[in-house]
């Protein structure tokens, strides 16, 4: 299976994306998950892009394309992958097809979250994070089983530095501004699958589940 999910901050990107790798054995390629591990190690990556990605704006399109190029062809992605936040821009998307044409690999789904502003604020705001492996907990929605730890390691769970009302405002404009013009992209190659988003994650799953099915 080789699918991507497009979809405002929020919208349950990285909760879906959790259940799909599960499911289908395909690697999760995350690019803001990849760019946190690396502010996080203090890599010289990572001290670039560590205040662009605080502030809600976009990092280059030349780091993210490398970060998704260097991940492509590991043992862990052999029978497929899962973009999430990958493209988010048309640029970004052309070199996608790139990549893809050269190791001779189809796009199967595209998937769009769709989704109002107006829920996503506080799906942000209560948000908490597995650092060391992006497990992603909500206090009202999926809260953990000890209030503030993970339910796997048991360790301490943290918010992300933008999640907060100013860096979201920012991250929408550049949502709709520049990513959600792809689904029209990839509508035309006849892979675009429209999710309703701010149903509950079991309903958004069976959606996924259905639309995958029927890929594989
Ligand atoms: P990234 O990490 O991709 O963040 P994002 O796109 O803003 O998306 P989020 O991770 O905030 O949301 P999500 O859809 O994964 O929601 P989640 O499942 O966690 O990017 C961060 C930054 O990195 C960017 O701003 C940019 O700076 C940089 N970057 C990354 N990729 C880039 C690229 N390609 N180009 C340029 N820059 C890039 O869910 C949210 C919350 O809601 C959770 O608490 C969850 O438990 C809860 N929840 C989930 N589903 C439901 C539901 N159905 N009902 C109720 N609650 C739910
Ligand atoms: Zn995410």
């Amino acid at each position: 299976l080789y699918a991507l999910l497009i979809g405002p901050p929020g919208a349950g990107k990285g909760t879906q994306a959790e259940r799909i790798v599960d499911r289908y054995g395909v690697c999760h390629l995350a690019t803001g998950d990849m760019l946190r591990a690396a502010i996080r190690q203090g890599t010289p990556l990572g001290r670039q892009v560590k205040e662009i990605m605080a502030s809600g704006g976009l990092v280059s399109d030349e780091i993210v394309v490398n970060l998704i190029r260097d991940n492509l062809d590991t043992p862990e992605c052999s029978k497929g992958f899962l973009l999430d936040g990958f493209p988010r821009t048309l640029e970004q998307a052309k070199k996608l097809d790139e990549l893809l044409d050269q190791r001779k690999v189809k796009l199967d789904a595209a998937l769009e979250f769709a989704i109002k502003d107006s829920v996503l604020i506080e799906r942000i705001e209560g948000r908490l994070i597995h650092k060391a492996s992006g497990r992603t907990y909500h206090t009202k929605f999926n809260p953990p089983k000890v209030p503030g730890k993970d339910d796997v390691t048991g360790e301490d769970l943290y918010k992300r530095p933008d999640d907060n009302a100013e860096s979201l405002k920012k991250r929408l404009a550049a949502y709709h501004e520049k990513t959600a013009p792809l689904c029209d992209y990839y509508d035309k190659k006849g892979i675009l699958h429209r999710i309703e988003a701010d149903n509950a994650q079991a309903t958004v799953w069976a959606k996924i589940q259905n639309i995958f099915d029927g890929c594989i």
